[in-house]
């Protein structure tokens, strides 16, 4: 099994599509996304990606063997927290406990860490997202706080929990 990642191409559309069209992926992310998510969703997103501002905007497909089974993001922040970025993934689900999500964040940070200037990544999962949570572990994040009630999905208030890594 061949895990990468890489930039978007159009013939992922397909594979992104039915990725985050699945309520239990949605259910980990914020609103926002449309549900049900169509391959023209996902085009429109890989066309947005494909241009975004270099520096601000850092998205790759995560794929396995060349197919895209999932997303990773890196988000600059601005302003005083310029050398900050938010990671955000998802898998597919048919590919979930494989592995493929805890090596996609620790290629990215390498990437990022390497090539940019941002010092910090971090991650804010709900906090019933052991999974998410475990991954941002055993890439050396560490565990900064609980935020109490910071969220509010699918009708409940919960708490999100805030992970970061800083580069050495
Ligand atoms: C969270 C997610 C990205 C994990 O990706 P993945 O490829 O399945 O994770 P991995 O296979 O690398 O698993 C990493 C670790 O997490 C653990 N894990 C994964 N899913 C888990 C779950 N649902 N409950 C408990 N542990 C879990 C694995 O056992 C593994 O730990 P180990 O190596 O100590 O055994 C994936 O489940 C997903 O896309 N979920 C929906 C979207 C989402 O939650 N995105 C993150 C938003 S913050």
């Amino acid at each position: 099994m061949d895990i990468k990642i890489r930039p978007w191409r159009m013939a992922d559309a397909k594979n992104l599509a039915a990725t985050i069209n699945n309520k239990k992926v949605q259910d980990n992310l914020r609103d926002g996304l449309p549900y049900p998510y169509k391959i023209e969703d996902a085009k429109a997103y890989i066309s947005a990606m494909r241009k975004a501002k270099k520096g601000s905007q850092y998205a790759w497909a995560i794929t396995v063997d060349d197919a895209a089974v999932g997303s990773i993001t890196i988000i600059r922040k601005d302003n005083v927290h310029r050398f900050t970025g938010e990671i955000g993934y998802f898998i597919a689900e048919q590919w979930w406990g494989k592995g493929i999500g805890s090596r996609a964040v620790q290629d990215v940070c390498a990437y990022i860490f390497e090539y940019t200037d941002i010092i910090r990544i971090y991650g804010i999962p709900f906090a019933y997202n052991t999974g998410s949570c475990r991954i941002l572990e055993k890439a050396g994040f560490a565990l900064e706080g609980t935020m109490r009630k910071n969220a509010y999905k699918n009708g409940e208030t919960v708490d999100t929990v805030l992970y970061a890594r800083i580069k050495e």
